[in-house]
């Protein structure tokens, strides 16, 4: 989608659709009280016949409105005044793309844009007005044979601004919208691919692709044997149940100086988890194909990243595998050794995540990061506790984990902070490894938590658990893309470039 600027009288406009905001009680936004003049009130006396009141959902399309040059109208509700903020404001935009994409116009001008949600500024509802039109265009259709055609899709939405003067700023957040857009599209599609599809390495040629979209980018993937070499003996044991090889793929950015010390991002990429030995039940099993969407998040994120181009050193870094049940699995009461040389008592096949990131997070230390934070969908724990509005959060280093607390604000992709207190470190006890690799009843997401904590001591590091958020269950089932927005935010304001 082209989002060309727009300014001036839009009454004076020609388009195929203009897009205007009604607040709650029939209150008329700004530029629909210049198109209302400009009808001679023609927009008043049809709200006053009741179609519509201006709650948020609602919507009406007017033909032939006189004294203006667009051909339609749009009304959409914006509810009530005072409440209007910035999660309203994503509502009514997202609204309005529905109602767009339905209508068979290829083109558009929304004012919608020149009504200031509270506490936001110009760079802000830009991009956030691009992230949530693209949403309403995600498909994922790539494995149905009968794909329905659009025939006459939306291809330009002209953006209204006030001030031409914030032209400069407007442009760079659609720029910064459009590829967050994309790399949360890529995030979604690489996590709604099947088991089969998307295995460990279907995500590697992925990532090499990636990496030949920018000179800047360079990946390298490090196969079974060379992990073997590195003593990856943790990540290794979760795939030797699998006929599938696992891979561990390493992307590193290079957009500012040799010097600069790189934020790295770790993601669990599980392409299939059954649970292995400790077999998870079958009800719902297909969703473990997710299991991969901290990953995913990773590759987006990375994606988005060069896109803006933006002036940071930032390394990428996904072990994959899949955890499968097999004569050669992993059993309860294995011992394995991992990279760091800490041997685990692995209690439970399930908790495999942990097995892999944690050789993972060894591997890191190797960048001398500024920051590491891992993402996962770690734990069913984490989905009982805060269910699909928030990530979990939990760090080593409070500085890191309130920067990640205000990117999920601004970009609406929230996450919500739980405790890493050493209380919970003895539920990891094991009588005969130096760590067990679950810790009993209570607290899953957080002594998950604990157990990584034991292998990124190096450096200043924050996790994520993404197994409520990142994708959608029931009848609407799909990956969500989260958390890239939160996670090229963060990037944004490390850069200085953010909101
Ligand atoms: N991938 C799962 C976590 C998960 C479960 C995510 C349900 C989303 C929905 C993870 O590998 C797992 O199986 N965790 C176990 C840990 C337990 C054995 C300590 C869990 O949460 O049940
Ligand atoms: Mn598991
Ligand atoms: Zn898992």
């Amino acid at each position: 989608m082209e989002y060309p600027l727009r300014s001036g009288d839009p009454s004076k406009l020609r388009t195929a659709c203009l897009v205007l905001g009604i607040f709650s009680k029939r209150n008329l936004s700004e530029p629909a009280i210049t198109v209302d003049k400009a009808s001679k009130s023609f927009l008043g006396r049809i709200l006053k016949k009741g179609d519509m009141d201006g709650k948020s959902g609602q919507f009406l399309m007017l033909y032939d409105v006189p004294g203006i040059r667009a051909e339609r109208v749009l009304l959409i509700g914006l509810g009530a005044k005072k409440d209007f903020d910035l999660s309203a404001y994503r509502k009514a935009m997202a609204k309005s793309a529905t109602i767009l994409s339905e209508s068979h116009t290829t083109e558009a001008a929304n004012t919608l844009s020149l009504v200031e949600p509270q506490g936001s500024d110009i760079y802000t509802q830009m991009r956030e007005s691009v992230t949530t039109i693209e949403r309403q265009f995600y498909r994922f259709d790539q494995c149905k044979s009968n794909v329905e055609e659009i025939k006459r899709p939306l291809k330009k939405m002209g953006l209204f601004i006030g001030d031409r003067r914030s032209a400069k700023r407007a442009e760079q957040a659609i720029a910064h919208g459009c590829a967050i857009a994309r790399g949360t599209s890529l995030a979604k599609t690489l996590a709604n691919l099947p088991g089969n599809i998307c295995t460990p390495s279907y995500l590697a040629k992925e990532a090499l692709a990636l990496g030949r979209q920018s000179p800047k980018l360079k990946v390298k993937i490090l196969d079974e044997k060379q992990m073997e070499g590195l003593g990856m003996r943790a990540l290794l044991s979760v795939s030797r149940g699998s006929r599938q090889p696992a891979k561990l793929i390493v992307m590193e950015y290079k957009g500012s100086s040799d010097k600069s010390k790189p934020v790295v991002l770790v993601g669990k990429g599980l392409t299939f988890d059954a649970g292995g030995i400790s077999i998870k039940p079958s009800a719902g099993m297909d969703e473990m194909k997710y299991d991969m969407c901290g990953a995913a998040s990773v590759l987006g994120t990375m994606a988005a990243c060069v896109e803006m181009a933006l002036p940071i050193n930032l390394v990428g870094i996904v072990p994959s595998s899949e955890n499968l049940p097999d004569g050669d699995a992993n059993k309860p009461g294995d011992i394995v050794t991992s990279m760091s040389g800490q041997t685990i008592e692995i209690l439970n096949t399930d908790a495999e995540g942990r097995l892999i990131l944690c050789d993972a997070l060894t591997y890191t230390e190797r960048f001398n990061p500024a920051a590491v934070i891992d993402i996962a969908t770690l734990t069913g724990a984490c989905v009982v506790a805060l269910g699909a509005h928030a990530s979990g959060l939990l760090g080593t280093d409070d500085a890191l984990v309130n920067e990640l607390l205000a990117a999920g604000e601004s970009s609406g992709d929230r996450a919500w902070q739980l405790p890493l207190w050493d209380d919970y470190q003895e539920q990891l006890d094991s009588n005969f490894a130096d760590i067990a690799n679950i810790g009993g009843k209570g607290g899953g997401t957080i002594t998950a938590g604990c157990f990584l904590s034991r292998f990124t001591k190096k450096y200043k590091w924050a996790h994520l658990d993404i197994a409520g958020t990142a994708w959608k269950s029931g009848a609407q089932k799909g990956a969500t893309g989260r958390p890239v927005p939160m996670l090229s935010e963060f990037l944004l304001k490390r850069c200085g470039l953010g909101k």
